[in-house]
């Protein structure tokens, strides 16, 4: 198999659920993704946040196909579900969502975070990495994770190029090679295969490291893997 791909079905619409899509980080992938002519409905607790959030990203991009709704109705309605909420409520999120996550590609883009004196530091995840998390509590979904390392910020910008590779970790051969598609249907950016889902955790900690980088040089530096062409 490839290391990276392009032979996701982007000329085939699907529909992705972003769940916890009223946030920064949901907001941008469903933009990206909408920019790419996927159908996207942004998830919320709240039904009112999800339209807002809705709004405010079409808006961004005319004409792109972006709903809200609470997350349940986004999940149950999705082929495709992105879990974009805070690694707090990622457990209690995917425990409420399981039955309609049965079957699914779930892609998690959880980076477990604190902060301390400002600063900010990976937290230790029981299970490995909040991907395994998810994955355990949802056996039957073909869980992936990816995009811990892009800023949101970046994301909200359609004007802007991207830059920077997405390193995608998964158990399933299959799902894995069809998320690194999903990357790659958002302009410039690279999807590159991470290994298993185990390795989510070497990635999701990388992100207190790039956060602390940038609060410190006051940038939006990411991550790309040289010599990979
Ligand atoms: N921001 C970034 O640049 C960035 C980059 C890479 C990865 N990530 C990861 O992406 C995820 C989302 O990031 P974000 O910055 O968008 O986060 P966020 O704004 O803190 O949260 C996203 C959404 O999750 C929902 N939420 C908050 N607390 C929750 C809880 N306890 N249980 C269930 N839902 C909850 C909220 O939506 P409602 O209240 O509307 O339900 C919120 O708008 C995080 O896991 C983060 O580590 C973020």
């Amino acid at each position: 198999m490839p290391i990276f791909t392009n032979d996701y079905p982007a000329a085939r619409m699907v529909t992705i659920a972003i769940i916890g899509g009223s946030g920064p980080e949901g907001r941008g992938l469903g933009l990206r993704f909408a920019i790419a002519g996927h159908a996207v409905v942004l998830g919320s607790r709240d039904a009112a946040r999800a339209n807002e959030a809705a709004g405010a990203v079409a808006a961004l991009s005319p004409g792109a196909a972006v709903s809200g709704a609470l997350n349940a109705d986004a999940a149950r309605a999705a082929e495709w579900v992105v879990l974009s909420v805070p690694y707090e409520g990622l457990d209690d999120t995917v425990r409420a969502l399981a039955p309609s996550l049965d079957g699914k590609m779930v892609v998690s883009v959880v980076a477990p975070l604190a902060f301390e004196g400002g600063q900010p530091r990976a937290v230790l995840v029981p299970e490995g990495s909040a991907a395994e998390l998810v994955q355990g509590l949802v056996p039957n979904a073909q869980v992936t994770s990816a995009f811990h390392n892009l800023s949101a910020k970046e994301l909200l910008k359609p004007h802007e190029r991207l830059a920077g590779d997405v390193i995608v970790c998964g158990d399933d051969a299959q799902a894995k090679a069809d998320t690194v598609g999903l990357v790659n249907v958002i302009q410039d950016l690279r999807g590159v295969d991470g290994g298993p889902l185990s390795n989510s955790r070497i990635v999701e900690e990388l992100t207190a490291l790039l956060l602390y980088v940038n609060m410190r040089a006051k940038s939006r530096a990411t991550i790309k893997l040289l010599g990979l062409d």
